[in-house]
């Protein structure tokens, strides 16, 4: 299970509160987060958040998150969903279809070969998508960071940001209409614990699904 969304949508307060309601009700749950989580993709991670990529272009990013996923998936994701494990992480490929192809204006037939070799046929079974107003996120992410409220107002540069974060916006709203059945699409702007017991109410159900179809399964099977 993945979770994407904007700056300040508060993904990593609901990662931790699902994985401990799931862990509650019995399941072995791994966290992880991207781009990172394996000790290889946390080496790419500070090469591509540090900026160090950046005068590379757009591709050459792209290239670094997608070899950043694969060793993920080989490392750390792939193991423990082979163990029977629920995986919980904070971003994945959406975000790469996002902010490198949309806003990154890079070609789709290069970003879905870099999904091929990346990810294969590793999709998540669900993806919660936390839906903000850019600006409500930016000033939430801005007052995390420390920001007096003088500074959480967006400057001129600023507002020009503001326009990207809208276009990543309506990205992941874009995505959750053309993959209904794996993604979700929550209201960012509830109270942290209404949010909480949505998701784990729409996990939950998923499992017991799952849970009901591999017994079909085995029964068919048999
Ligand atoms: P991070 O510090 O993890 O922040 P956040 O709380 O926003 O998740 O930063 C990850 C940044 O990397 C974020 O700005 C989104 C970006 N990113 C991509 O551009 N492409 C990707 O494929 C991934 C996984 C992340």
């Amino acid at each position: 299970m993945t979770f994407e969304g904007g700056e300040g949508a508060g993904k990593s307060t609901q990662i931790r509160l699902l994985a401990e309601g799931l862990r509650a009700r019995g399941h072995t749950v791994v966290t992880t987060r991207e781009p990172g989580g394996s000790p290889g993709a946390e080496a790419l991670r500070h090469v591509l958040l540090s900026g160090a990529a950046e005068p590379f272009g757009v591709r050459m990013e792209a290239l670094l998150f997608a070899a950043a996923r694969a060793d993920h998936l080989d490392c750390v994701i792939r193991p423990a969903l082979s163990r029977g494990e629920i995986v919980l992480c904070d971003r994945f490929v959406d975000s790469s279809r996002v902010y490198q192809g949309v806003t990154g204006n890079l070609e789709p037939p290069l970003m879905a070969a870099l999904e091929r070799v990346s990810i294969g046929a590793t999709m998540p079974d669900v993806t919660l998508v936390l839906d903000l107003p850019a600006d409500v996120g930016l000033q939430r992410a801005r007052r995390r960071a420390g920001a007096s409220t003088e500074a959480a107002t967006p400057d001129r540069f600023e507002k020009e940001k503001l326009e990207i974060h809208e276009k990543r916006r309506q990205g992941f709203l874009d995505i959750a209409a053309r993959e209904p059945e794996r993604c979700r699409v929550l209201d960012a702007s509830f109270d942290v614990d209404h949010i909480a017991r949505d998701i784990l109410s729409e996990v939950t159900l998923v499992i017991a699904r799952q849970a009901g179809g591999d017994r079909d399964g085995q029964a068919a099977r048999s």
